[in-house]
């Protein structure tokens, strides 16, 4: 270890049992809010305080009923209102002057970059749309997404949300396989990908993989991004062909507030992901707010740098809509956070000037691996706020970030929030709220959170609970895509007695200052690395192996990825578990789901934890994944089983085989 990193340990242990750090004057001076008047206001009338957040945006008619909660859990914001999102995005800044400010300072992984004016985003976005309907898109049709972090992933949701056609974005990390049953699960008409993409200095051939399974739709929209060969079929189109021979002027459809706005998958109990479902006039208040407000953002002197992907929601609500809505300039980045060198964020920070960046715990953590002396070859000195968003964050990687990137005079907000509500919902607001390594922070204005028991009492602060929503909020899912039932099973049924509580899947606490400590899921939700994946998920995809007989997959904690997989594995048939079928599996695994889904660890296991009912006991194999004392055994068929598993993983796989 070097000196500098050494260093820095001493003093980040020092500062470990320091609880709370409050917003300089410096920031408090200048922050848009200050103070808790606004949290106070919006508690007197929540659905009233949105309604003015809303007139922010530029509608083309305005709203009869600001909340219709006639119907719940089926509610609805701003009904009888018609505005269109690429036009709030895009033609309003133009419109007024700003066609040529920056909405992205892109960088490639190879070094080349691009400087995507809002003008330009504008033209191409037209152009697209033109190009989808050309090709039989219309208002109301779903439109696949599968693209890396290139600007024309922005030109291609904004173009589908001109003429109103709903986005499903897949991340560029799935397989696909994933994204072929995404576009058969939501109906897909068309699909927009790409021939390659780069991924740290090697190019995959993502067109080839996607003829390969063969996509349900009737037109691939295909961006030439890398030139690696790629076959174009009949129903194929050339992106740059397509837009070119477009006219370069689209109006945006006047769409109502409830038009859906995006389908984004993500993953539940169930092996089946749910597409969840987003709408427009509510959504775009709520992340147009909380991208404003949260960053404290001025977008005429801010550069703003979220480091998610844009086929994660972090990616669809602060890269895409909330940033655009400001009309502030952000910088995008097509590659890994450590190629082509891990000091790489910070070249860039250092290189445009970002005075505001948001990332999650998970590469904090890599950051803090590979050293203090990585930000310190730059000058951050432009940096003044930061963001944390995917998972709880650890009060060591807090301290790191808000002392070595932030040079102790950057406030840190961790952001909780959901695929399902859509934009941030717990959070300290920088120049008005301490903050506390650890905590998100407290409800944001207009949000009523609660730690509710198993009956729905809230339970007393400083208990563990879980994390509930008690009323409506704008950017709120409206439905899971064609499956209503599972929607009111999934999140309205957990309290039957408050049929519109909204059951988060969290468990928490909340202190006596109101601010909440998430723990994690509470459901068969992993988080690796703050992407959601769903345990049965990566179990049908384990036992659709041929080798495999049964599996059972759980969580255990990872210091790296926060959470890492670990799956039970009983194999049929005369394969022996060992290291050639491990990394058959893990490949296995990465050609169904993606390569995030990789089990980090496989145990062979001759055997499962069973109840006599046949059930796979998998608190008892979280307990032994994670080194704990064994729960109650007693429902077991055969309790020797754990004792034999017990014995394979204290082992570290030695004998895993
Ligand atoms: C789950 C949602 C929100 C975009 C990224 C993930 C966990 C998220 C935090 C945070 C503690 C957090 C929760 C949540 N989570 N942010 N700041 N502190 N936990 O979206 O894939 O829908 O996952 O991520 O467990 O339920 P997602």
């Amino acid at each position: 270890m070097t000196s500098t990193t050494t260093g820095v340990e001493r003093e980040l242990d020092e500062l470990l049992g320091r609880e709370r750090f409050a917003p300089s004057e410096g920031v408090r001076g200048r922050a848009l809010i200050a103070d808790g008047t606004v949290h106070a206001e919006a508690a007197q009338d929540p659905a009233a305080w949105w309604a003015r957040q809303a007139e922010a945006l530029d509608w083309f008619e305005r709203w009869d009923t600001v909340l219709d909660d006639a119907n719940p859990p089926f509610y609805r914001w701003f009904a009888g209102g018609k505005l269109n999102a690429s036009y709030n995005c895009l033609d309003r800044h133009v419109e007024a002057g700003r066609g040529d400010r920056v909405a992205f300072h892109w960088h490639g992984e190879e070094g080349e970059t691009r400087a995507i004016t809002y003008a330009w985003l504008l033209e191409q976005t037209q152009r697209a749309a033109n190009a989808l309907e050309a090709h039989g898109v219309r208002t109301g049709d779903v439109v696949g997404i599968f693209l890396p972090m290139i600007p024309e992933v922005v030109v291609a949701m904004l173009a589908c949300a001109r003429i109103g056609a709903p986005h499903n974005v897949v991340f560029g990390g799935f397989s696909a396989e994933s994204v072929k049953e995404r576009m058969e699960f939501s109906e897909a008409k068309a699909l927009i990908t790409v021939d390659g993409a780069r991924r740290k200095g090697k190019t995959a051939a993502v067109k080839r993989a996607v003829d390969a399974v063969g996509m349900p739709v009737q037109t691939t929209f295909v961006v030439r991004h890398t030139g690696v060969d790629c076959p174009m079929g009949e129903r194929d189109v050339w992106w740059h062909e397509a837009l070119e021979a477009a006219a370069p002027e689209r109006a945006p459809e006047p769409l109502d507030a409830e038009h859906p706005l995006y389908i984004l998958y993500s993953s539940g109990s169930t092996a089946k992901p749910k597409g969840i479902l987003h709408t427009t006039g509510g959504y775009l208040t709520q992340v147009a707010w909380t991208h404003r407000h949260v960053f404290d953002l001025d977008p005429e002197t801010d550069v703003y740098w979220c480091s998610a992907d844009v086929g994660w929601v972090t990616g669809h609500s602060y890269i895409v809509y909330g940033p655009l809505l400001n009309g502030c300039t952000s910088v995008m980045y097509e590659g890994a956070p450590d190629y082509p060198h891990k000091g790489i964020w910070w070249e860039l920070c250092e290189r445009d000037g970002v005075t505001i960046f948001y990332t999650a715990p998970t590469a904090i953590r890599a950051c803090m691996k590979w050293g203090a002396e990585l930000p310190a070859r730059h000058d951050l000195s432009a940096l003044r706020l930061l963001g944390s968003v995917g998972e709880p964050i650890n009060p060591k990687a807090w301290l790191w970030y808000w002392k070595v990137v932030g040079g102790g005079r950057c406030p840190v907000v961790d952001t909780w929030w959901q695929t399902e509500t859509g934009g941030i919902m717990v959070t300290t607001l920088p120049g008005a709220q301490d903050a506390k390594p650890g905590s998100a922070g407290t409800p944001l204005p207009g949000i009523d959170v609660a730690v509710l028991d198993e009956d729905g009492a809230p339970v007393p602060d400083g208990r563990q609970g879980l994390l509930a929503i008690r009323r409506p909020w704008p950017g709120m899912l409206r439905t899971l895509f064609k499956d209503e039932q599972r929607y009111v099973e999934t999140y309205f049924s957990k309290w039957p007695d408050q049929p519109g509580t909204y059951f988060v899947g969290d468990a928490a606490r909340r202190d006596a200052d109101g601010y909440h400590w998430v723990i994690g899921r509470v459901d068969d939700v992993i988080n690796v690395s703050g992407h959601r994946l769903s345990t049965a998920e990566v179990e049908s995809a384990i036992v659709a192996h041929a080798a495999v007989a049964e599996a059972a997959v759980v969580a255990q904690h990872d210091e790296d990825t926060g959470q890492a997989i670990v799956a039970f594995v009983t194999l049929a048939g005369e394969r022996a578990g060992d290291a050639a079928l491990e990394a058959e599996l893990r490949e296995h695994v990465a050609a169904r789901i993606g390569k995030l889904a990789r089990p980090k660890r496989i145990v062979w296991s001759a055997d499962l934890p069973k109840t006599r009912s046949g059930k796979i006991m998998r608190r008892l194999l979280r307990d032994v994944a994670e080194g704990r004392e064994l729960g109650d055994v007693t429902t077991l068929r055969d309790p020797a089983v754990m004792e034999e598993l017990k014995r394979k993983v204290a082992a570290r796989g030695d004998d895993d085989a």
